[in-house]
């Protein structure tokens, strides 16, 4: 809990809070082991093609599926059959009577058509807003996503479904997911997908990075921990935490694709998931920015991502059925004052979604996540009103933390998520910015 939220919590805060209308903060309920994903049993609605696979999904969770009860875990609806305008009324009908039975920190989740593949591509468009606005109204720590399901993809939307119907996707809501048909073979251990991957994680060594290292570790894999040499003995702690191992190189170095190359493939043979997560700020306004602070922020956040996957594809070192996942930012989507530089490369990093998810199809799957107002180093360094209006402008009123982040890249990065590809999913809390 942040000092804001402890004192919203105290019986003056309360007091407090409820008199302005201040934001109130809801305690999250993050992936624990020890209990069940959902606080609560789920009702399934809906007609179409995916009733029957998601009910199938969420008992394999271990969570009950009721057709009533006093308070729901989950409320999930299947609209991919919605095939007119006059028939979002059964949106209306599902969750108008329900939706104030959901617990603390529930989910919301619909499930559409693609609309280019869809009957009606209005109605399947306009489930877009209804998500997004309950999304908003949820209270308490609620989510709401919509996952658009192609057709001949209904065998492929288990590590989705796990992920949402989770405290795994905590600071994550108002998105929309893309599902497209794959071959997917579940994982032996759903509690470790990643047995015998090998993932690269770039600036391990604090912050987002060393909480990526830490997730990809728990699922299983072998993490390979990339950071600057300054960084070195920081990024020892986190490689032996996760007993994985280090790669101190600076990833803007004229030789560094080549060595992350022959490092991967000789101790290796090779990568299954590369998360790009090493970036900078150099933020001013543009008018007084200097070049090199426009340059290094380019050449870290972007232009070195791209030149390692190259060298990764044309050294064919990305094994079969591989993961590229890019850390965007809300402000790539949004922009931001003082941050052309920086917005510049993370709308860039989207850009890379886009054109290598198409080139590389069928090889590996390219996603980002973009994040919000995340705690770390980065965001304790902004100034303070700044800060707090950043932590707060979003449908959770409070800032995520690094394992947000981390726990929607391992949903990117796992072996049943080969149907998840080109999205960029923002882990925001569903932030005012770029909303
Ligand atoms: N913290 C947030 O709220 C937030 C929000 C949106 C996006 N992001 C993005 O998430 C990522 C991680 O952010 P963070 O907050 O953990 O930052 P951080 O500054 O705590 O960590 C970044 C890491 O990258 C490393 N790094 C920087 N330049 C490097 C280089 N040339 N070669 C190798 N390693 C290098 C640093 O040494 C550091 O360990 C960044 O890409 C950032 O832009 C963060």
């Amino acid at each position: 809990m942040d000092r804001y939220q402890s004192f919203a919590k105290s019986g003056l805060g309360r007091f407090v809070v409820g008199k302005l209308g201040l934001p109130d903060p809801y305690p999250l309920r993050r992936h624990s082991p020890a209990q069940p994903p959902l606080d609560g049993p789920v009702l399934v609605g809906g007609s179409g093609r995916l009733v029957d696979p998601v009910g199938a999904v969420v008992k394999s969770i271990g969570l009950d599926v009721v057709s009533e009860a006093d308070r729901y875990g989950g409320l999930v609806f299947d609209a991919s059959g919605i095939d007119s305008v006059e028939r979002l009324r059964e949106l209306y009908e599902f969750f108008q009577p329900v939706i104030r039975s959901l617990a603390p920190c529930g989910r919301v989740v619909v499930l559409g058509t693609p609309p280019e593949q869809a009957e009606s591509q209005v109605a399947q468009r306009a489930l877009e807003g209804f998500t997004r606005s309950v999304g908003k109204e949820l209270k308490r720590g609620g989510t709401a996503q919509l996952v658009y399901v192609a057709p001949g993809a209904e065998g492929a939307i288990e590590s989705t479904l796990r992920f949402l119907l989770s405290g795994r996707s905590a600071y994550v809501s108002g998105q929309v997911v893309r599902i497209g048909p794959a071959d997917v073979e579940a994982p032996e251990d759903w509690d470790r997908p990643l047995a015998g991957k090998v993932a690269l994680v770039t600036g391990a060594s604090r912050g987002i990075g060393a909480a990526i290292a830490d997730v990809l570790g728990r699922d299983g894999a072998h993490v390979v921990c990339l950071d600057v040499p300054a960084q070195g003995e920081e990024l020892s702690a986190v490689a032996n935490r996760v007993g994985g191992s280090t790669l101190q190189l600076d990833i803007t170095a004229p030789d560094a694709p080549m060595k992350i190359v022959e490092h991967l493939t000789q101790r290796h043979h090779g990568v299954d998931i590369v998360v790009h997560n090493a970036g900078i700020t150099r933020d001013r306004t543009l008018g007084r920015m200097d070049a090199d602070r426009w340059d290094a922020v380019i050449a870290v956040n972007l232009a070195s991502q791209e030149r390692v996957d190259d060298a990764l594809f044309a050294a064919d070192a990305v094994r079969p059925d591989g993961r590229i996942i890019g850390v965007s930012s809300i402000a790539g989507i949004a922009g931001n004052v003082g941050q052309t530089n920086y917005a510049t490369s993370k709308a860039g990093v989207i850009g890379v979604v886009d054109s290598l998810s198409r080139r590389v199809a069928g090889r590996a799957t390219v996603n980002a996540v973009a994040p919000g107002f995340i705690e770390t180093k980065m965001t304790a360094a902004v100034p303070l009103l700044i800060r707090e209006a950043g932590r707060r402008m979003n449908s959770m009123a409070q800032g995520g933390l690094p394992v947000d982040v981390a726990e929607t890249i391992a949903w990117f990065a796992h072996p049943a998520s080969a149907g998840v590809n080109g999205n960029v999913v923002r882990v925001c809390g569903q932030s005012l910015l770029g909303a």
